[in-house]
Order: C-alpha cells, then sequence, then structure tokens
C-alpha cells in the first residue's frame, strides 16, 4: 500500500494524496507581506489541524504553529480509527512532513482554554485556528444510563486504542451479550473488535490491556441496534453508503446452505436489530450490575430518509450484560471568549470564518459537527485555509504588523510551568512505542499515560 492514500470508507476504497491535492490548489504565491511573514496558530493536531496547517505552509510564506493538549499529535487517527485498520493511519505520513517543514511547528501538552486562552494567542498571531475536534458525549437520557456495565462508545474506542483518560475503563466483557446502541461505522468498528479473533488483534497496535481484557471475554453475540429501518442507514453520504451496503448484504441476503451451515457452527455472530429505541437499562432486583436493556419498538412515518421513527408502545426486553451506547460526538466549548452554538454543538461559521470574531477561524469536526470521514475533513480545512488566505489578502486580516507567535506564548507557557512537547520529542515516543511494538510482533505499543509520555520526551 502507497504511504500517501486516504482509506475513505473506514479502509475500503483509497486515493492517492497527490491527485486531489493538485485538484485543490493553485493559489499564488504573494509577496505583500510583512517581514518574517504572517504567523498563524492552530488548536488541535487532528486531520483538521494537519490539513490546515499544511494548506497553508504549501501555498504561502506563513509560519504555523500547532498547539495539542495531549503530548503527541494525530487526534482520532491515535485514538478513534480501528486498530485494524493500519491503512488509515498512513495518513500520519503526511501530517509528519507537514511537521517536520522549517514554517512548521508542534507544541504539545499545551490545553488551550486552561494553559493559554484564545485571547492571549489571538494578541500573539495574526490569525487563530480552532480544530480542537469533538471530545464530548451525547447522552442517552435514560434511567440506568450510568449503571457499571454502561459505556459510551466514545469512551470504549478510546479504552482500546490507548487514550490516558478512558484506561481506567476497564469493562466488564464477563457476559454473552452485547449491546451496541446506534448503527453508524463506530459502532460497526466496536462490534468488530468485541468479535475478532485474537489472532488478528494481537498484531495490531491495540494496548496490551485491552488486549488482555479480549483474550478473556465472554462476548458471543453482539446486537447494533438502530431507531430507523435498513433504508434509513443506508441514506447517508456516500462512504458510509458503501460500508452499509456490504453490512447490509451480509445481513439480509437469505444465505446458502453452505453458508447457513458456517453460520450454524460460528462460535461468535452479530446481527443488526432494526426500530428499537433505548428506554430503560434493567439490572438484577439483588445487584447493581446490569441484567439488560428495555427497548421501545417503533416503526416509521414518512419514507425514504426522512421518515421519522415513532413509538407503538411495544416494549420488549433484551437480555445483556455490555452496553455501549454509539450515538455520536460533541464538540464542547473550551473558552468562553469564543462563539458557541451549543444546539449544534458547533462554533458558529461561514466557510471557517468564525462570525463575529475577526482573524478566527475553525476547521474539521469543530466546524461541521462530528460527521465524515478523513477525506472529508481534509476537504473541510482545505476551504477555511482558503478563507484565511483570502482574508490576508484582503485586508480583513491584517498582517503588516508583525506579531511575536510563538515566543511569546512559550514565555507565557514556561511562567505558568507547562513544558510543550515538540516535534522531535514526539518522535522520541514514537520510537519507544514502536520499539516495544516490536518485541512483541505489534507496530506499536502505545504508552498510556500523560505522565510517561512527558518522561520520555523530556528525558
Ligand atoms: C471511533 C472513530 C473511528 C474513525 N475511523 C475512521 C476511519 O477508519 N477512516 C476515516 O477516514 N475516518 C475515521 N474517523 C473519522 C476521523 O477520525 C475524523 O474525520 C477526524 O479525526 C476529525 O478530525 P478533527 O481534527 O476535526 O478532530 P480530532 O481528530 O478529534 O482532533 C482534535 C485534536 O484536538 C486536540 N484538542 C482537543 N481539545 C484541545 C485543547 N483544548 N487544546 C489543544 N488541543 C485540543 C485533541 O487532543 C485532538 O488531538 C473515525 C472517527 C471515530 C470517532
Ligand atoms: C517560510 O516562510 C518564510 C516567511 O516567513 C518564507 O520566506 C520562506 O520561503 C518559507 N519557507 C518555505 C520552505 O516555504
Ligand atoms: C462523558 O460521559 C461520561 C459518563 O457519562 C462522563 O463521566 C464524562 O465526564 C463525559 N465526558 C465529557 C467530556 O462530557
Ligand atoms: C473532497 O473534495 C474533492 C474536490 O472538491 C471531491 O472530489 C471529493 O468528493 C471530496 N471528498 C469528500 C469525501 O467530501
Amino acid at each position: 500500500m502507497k504511504a500517501n492514500c486516504w482509506s475513505y470508507v473506514w479502509g475500503l476504497l483509497c486515493m492517492p494524496a497527490d491527485v486531489l491535492l493538485s485538484t485543490l490548489t493553485g493559489e499564488c504565491v504573494h509577496d505583500s507581506f510583512s517581514s518574517g511573514g504572517p504567523k498563524v496558530c492552530v488548536v488541535g493536531s487532528g486531520p483538521a489541524g494537519f490539513y490546515t496547517a499544511q494548506h497553508l505552509i504549501r501555498v504561502l510564506p506563513v509560519m504555523v504553529d500547532i498547539y495539542e493538549r495531549l503530548p503527541v499529535p494525530f487526534g482520532l487517527v491515535r485514538f478513534g480509527v480501528a486498530p485494524d485498520h493500519p491503512e488509515v493511519k498512513n495518513v500520519i505520513n503526511t501530517f509528519t512532513q507537514t511537521a517536520k517543514h522549517s514554517n512548521c511547528s508542534f507544541y504539545g501538552n499545551v490545553n488551550v482554554g486552561k494553559d493559554v486562552s484564545v485571547e492571549e494567542l489571538k494578541q500573539a498571531y495574526h490569525a487563530v485556528i480552532l480544530s480542537y475536534g469533538a471530545e464530548g458525549n451525547r447522552s442517552m437520557g435514560v434511567p440506568g444510563e450510568d449503571l457499571a456495565g454502561v459505556y459510551s462508545a466514545k469512551d470504549f474506542v478510546g479504552w482500546y486504542n490507548g487514550l490516558p483518560s478512558c484506561q481506567k475503563l476497564s469493562p466488564d466483557l464477563s457476559c454473552e451479550t452485547a449491546v451496541i446502541l446506534g448503527q453508524g461505522n463506530v459502532a460497526v468498528d466496536v462490534a468488530r473488535i468485541l468479535l475478532s479473533p485474537i489472532d488478528i488483534l494481537k498484531k495490531t497496535d491495540i494496548t496490551q490491556p485491552a488486549l488482555a481484557a479480549l483474550a478473556e471475554s465472554q462476548v458471543r453475540r453482539v446486537l447494533i441496534v438502530g431507531r430507523r429501518g435498513p433504508i434509513q442507514v443506508a441514506y447517508v453520504p456516500r462512504p458510509r453508503k458503501r460500508l452499509t451496503e456490504l453490512l447490509l448484504k451480509t445481513a439480509l441476503e437469505v444465505p446458502d446452505e453452505k453458508e447457513q451451515e458456517r453460520r450454524n457452527k460460528a462460535s461468535r455472530m452479530w446481527a443488526f436489530r432494526f426500530f428499537r429505541s433505548p428506554v430503560e437499562i434493567l439490572t438484577n432486583p439483588d445487584s447493581s450490575r446490569i441484567a439488560g436493556i428495555r427497548l421501545a419498538v417503533n416503526r416509521l412515518e414518512g419514507s425514504g430518509e426522512r421518515a421519522r421513527a415513532v413509538l407503538t408502545g411495544e416494549v420488549e426486553d433484551v437480555s445483556c450484560g455490555l452496553v455501549i451506547s454509539s450515538i455520536g460526538y460533541k464538540s464542547i466549548p473550551i473558552d468562553p471568549s469564543v462563539p458557541f452554538d451549543s444546539r449544534q454543538a458547533i462554533v458558529p461559521n461561514k466557510m471557517g470564518r468564525v462570525q463575529q470574531a475577526t482573524g478566527l477561524y475553525c476547521s474539521g469536526w469543530l466546524k461541521t459537527g462530528p460527521t465524515g470521514v478523513i477525506a472529508t475533513t481534509m476537504n473541510n480545512s482545505f476551504d477555511t485555509a482558503r478563507s484565511l488566505m483570502e482574508d490576508m489578502e484582503s485586508g480583513t486580516v491584517d498582517i503588516s504588523a508583525a506579531k511575536p507567535g510563538s515566543q511569546s506564548i512559550n514565555s507565557l507557557l514556561k511562567k505558568r510551568g507547562v513544558k510543550p512537547v515538540i516535534f522531535s520529542d514526539w518522535e522520541k515516543i514514537d520510537s519507544v512505542e514502536t520499539s516495544r511494538g516490536e518485541a512483541r510482533g505489534k507496530p506499536r505499543e502505545k504508552l498510556l499515560t500523560v505522565e510517561e509520555m512527558l518522561q520520555v520526551a523530556h528525558k
């Protein structure tokens, strides 16, 4: 597989990056900039942060600094993308090239909104681009949601992918049946990880504690529950549609005799359950462990993509020991000075320009909401970079006066006792992780705590 390759459909379809890039760039290089050139900073080092930075430094003589909360870069490419889809992570090669460009710097371990404010960044830079993703969860709003044995997919994914804040999750996998609420790509990732043979998983960069827990797992049956029907699942932007079609084909096709026999012998199975909404998590009377879930039976009103699920009044109880709610991610505000639309959970913007805030931009999931694949994020990040370039050219963003950039921010951070992790520090972490992985026949063994990451980075 080529290094330069974006996976569109959770790994089904790839396209070389340069084909896209040549159609998307084409702006001229400006010569009217102040001495030293404009200074721009990006908040967040996921795909949105890196693609926005990449587009800016390829086209303009600007300096771009990327600030990241964690000591390690790449956002959901590291902490979201499933470990058994390594080809998706090839985008890291492109991001690394960007980070090593002489006009780009990476500062990890800097929590914007806490260690430094957006206002301080605006003082130090000509423009600030917010690309900090969607790190909040949506709750189901049903009784029992907080019981042991009920997890959000976000935390479950963070657990098996080594997100430090999720390591204490250690989910109980001693039950036979797991119910996943929601039928998107993430739900399917979680189902696959729960059911994959350990021999496959142990060759991936899944964390060692997750591998150990999955090796002991008793989970045999996974139900993927959705409010509406197969047609509504299938009606989503193309990338998801392809995946879903594939799944539906497997789920709905009447198997021939040989296939039926194979399925009967299978030790593990999964199924979609359509037209069901969660009502309540059920417990055994004598314990706080979950015993099952009560689902409301829905019918559809209207047809096609717009059909609404309406309750029929009927309910159905499903016994299970594990419930994972995969009903979406959600952006959260990180700084009170930044406009935030809490209904849509995005920063309100026009083509990436934050409304009523000159010099402030956004890209990625913070701009669009948590939908789409890495390629979607790339497109919308390039759009934001283009908006900023237009504004610098038109004078809407004033770049005539020199700005201090990272110099002033670094001295603020120093005063506050924050020591950033620069890209060469990350490379130390990377090399420790890959050599620990090598010893186990895995591509990488991730460090699992911020403390250990910092220790290796600042050695
Ligand atoms: C479970 C899961 C699996 C996925 N699998 C695939 C797949 O296989 N293929 C595919 O194409 N797409 C996949 N996607 C979609 C893809 O991950 C997103 O499109 C993309 O990561 C969005 O990029 P982003 O930069 O907006 O957000 P993120 O990737 O979340 O990056 C945001 C970054 O900002 C940082 N940050 C947060 N708060 C702060 C702060 N206060 N200060 C500084 N930094 C901060 C975060 O630490 C993070 O590094 C998946 C998504 C999920 C959730
Ligand atoms: C980096 O930016 C400076 C202006 O700040 C510019 O002169 C230089 O050409 C840029 N370097 C590259 C490699 O693009
Ligand atoms: C997500 O939900 C969990 C459990 O409901 C909660 O502990 C956690 O604080 C939430 N995280 C965010 C970022 O809202
Ligand atoms: C990204 O943009 C290109 C060019 O505009 C387009 O052809 C492609 O379909 C877009 N991809 C996604 C996933 O939105």
